[in-house]
C-alpha cells in the first residue's frame, strides 16, 4: 500500500491527528489497473527437496504439520503466496500422524511424491497417490496419517489470506490424534467420482465438492483424450477439476485446474484479474511473468499476482503439465473478473 502523502498545515495535522485523511491525500491508491504488492516468485525443487529433506530431521510433526509455508517476498512476512492464497509444502514420515482439526480456510492438496498416506476427512480416509488432487473444504475434521513405508509430500493450497482478510479464521484441534474414521475408505470417489452417473438417494447439495479425491489416472485420461485438440491459445489443453453436482468450481474460494502443453507448444500472453500458484507436475519450460523469464521444471511452485502478463512455453522434450489453484470463483462472482492481452 502506498502511504498517504502528508501535507502538514494546521487543517491536516488536525484530521491526521484524528484518524482522518483526506481523499486528495490518498488518490494515487485508486490505480488505473491492480497493482499488487505480491511479486511473481518461484520456488525451485532443487530447493524445496532439500528443505523436505532436512524438515524430517528438524522439525517433529507435532501438534502442527510439518508443512512449509511459502511467503510470497513481496508481502512483508504476511502468511501468503500471494494476495489470497498461501501454498505450502507438507512433509509427512512414515508412521506419523498430523493431529486431528479443522478450519475455516479451505484447502487442497496436490500429491507430489509417495503413495498410500491418506487425509481423514469427516471420519471418511481418503489414500493418495502421486498426482492425486485432495480436498479438505471449509470447517471439516481432518488428520492426516502415513501408514506406508515412504516419506509422503505434498503442496497444500488454503484460502487463508483472504479467510483473514475477512476476519472469518476460526480454528479447533481435536481433543483426539485421530477422529474416527467411521466411513468407508474413499467412499467420495465410489458415490461421486464417475462421470455422468450420479447416486439418486443423495440430497445434500454442499457449496464445496462432495468428491474429496480426483485420481491422477483419471485426469491423465482426460488430458490424453483431448491431445489433438487446439485448446486454448492461453492455457493449452486446461481442464477445471469440477464440482460433480453442479459443474462449478470445487470450493466457492478456488479453482483448481491440470493444464497439458505438448511438445514445443507455446502459448500467447495474457493477464487476468485474480491470483494463481503454479505446480509443475512433469516436464520442462518457461513462463513469461511481465517480461521476467521463470525457467521450470518438475517439482518446482511458482506465484502469479493478479494482472501480471504471463505466457507459459515447453521448453522441454515431453509433455509439461502444469496444475494451478487460483481464486477465480471469488473473482467472478464478485464481478472483478477482468481480463487482456497486452
Ligand atoms: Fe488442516
Amino acid at each position: 500500500m502506498n502511504a498517504p502523502v502528508k501535507t502538514e498545515d494546521a487543517f491536516h495535522q488536525l484530521i491526521h491527528e484524528n484518524h482522518m485523511w483526506g481523499l486528495w491525500e490518498i488518490a494515487s491508491q485508486m490505480t488505473p489497473h491492480p497493482r499488487p504488492q505480491a511479486i511473481p516468485y518461484q520456488w525451485k525443487w532443487s530447493l524445496l527437496e532439500k528443505v523436505v529433506r532436512q524438515s524430517a530431521t528438524a522439525v517433529p510433526v507435532g501438534d502442527e504439520r510439518r508443512a512449509m509455508q511459502l511467503f510470497n517476498p513481496g508481502l512483508n512476512g504476511q502468511w501468503a503466496t500471494t494476495n489470497t492464497l498461501i501454498a505450502a509444502v507438507q512433509v509427512l514420515l512414515p508412521g506419523e500422524i498430523a493431529r486431528a482439526h479443522r478450519h475455516t480456510p479451505s484447502a487442497i492438496r496436490f500429491i507430489m511424491q509417495g503413495n498410500g498416506a491418506y487425509t481423514a476427512v469427516e471420519g471418511e480416509k481418503v489414500l493418495m497417490h502421486e498426482g492425486d488432487f485432495v480436498l479438505t473444504a471449509n470447517w471439516q475434521w481432518h488428520d492426516h496419517g502415513n501408514e506406508t513405508n515412504e516419506t509422503v509430500v505434498w503442496m497444500d493450497g488454503l484460502d487463508v489470506p483472504l479467510t483473514k482478510a475477512l476476519d472469518c479464521i476460526f480454528f479447533e484441534m481435536h481433543k483426539e490424534l485421530k477422529a474416527e474414521h467411521a466411513k468407508p475408505v474413499n467412499g467420495s470417489k465410489a458415490l461421486y467420482g464417475h462421470a455422468n452417473l450420479a447416486p439418486t438417494w443423495v440430497k445434500e447439495r454442499p457449496r464445496f465438492s462432495p468428491l474429496m479425491i480426483y485420481s491422477f489416472d483419471q485426469t491423465m485420461e482426460a488430458l490424453h483424450a483431448l491431445r489433438d485438440r487446439d485448446g486454448s491459445p492461453y492455457e493449452g489443453i486446461a481442464l477445471e477439476y469440477t464440482h460433480p453436482q453442479t459443474g462449478g468450481p470445487v470450493m466457492p474460494t478456488m479453482s483448481c485446474r491440470i493444464q497439458l502443453l505438448r511438445r514445443g507448444e507455446k502459448l500467447k500472453a495474457r493477464r487476468v484479474t485474480g491470483s494463481s500458484v503454479f505446480h509443475v507436475v512433469q516436464g520442462q519450460g518457461r513462463t513469461l511473468i511481465d517480461g521476467n523469464a521463470f525457467d521450470w521444471g518438475k517439482g518446482d511452485i511458482i506465484a502469479l499476482p493478479s494482472w501480471a502478463l504471463h505466457a507459459h512455453e515447453n521448453t522441454g522434450s515431453g509433455d509439461a503439465i502444469l496444475f494451478s489453484i487460483s481464486d477465480r470463483p471469488v473473482i467472478e462472482t464478485l464481478g472483478f473478473y477482468r481480463e487482456a492481452t497486452s
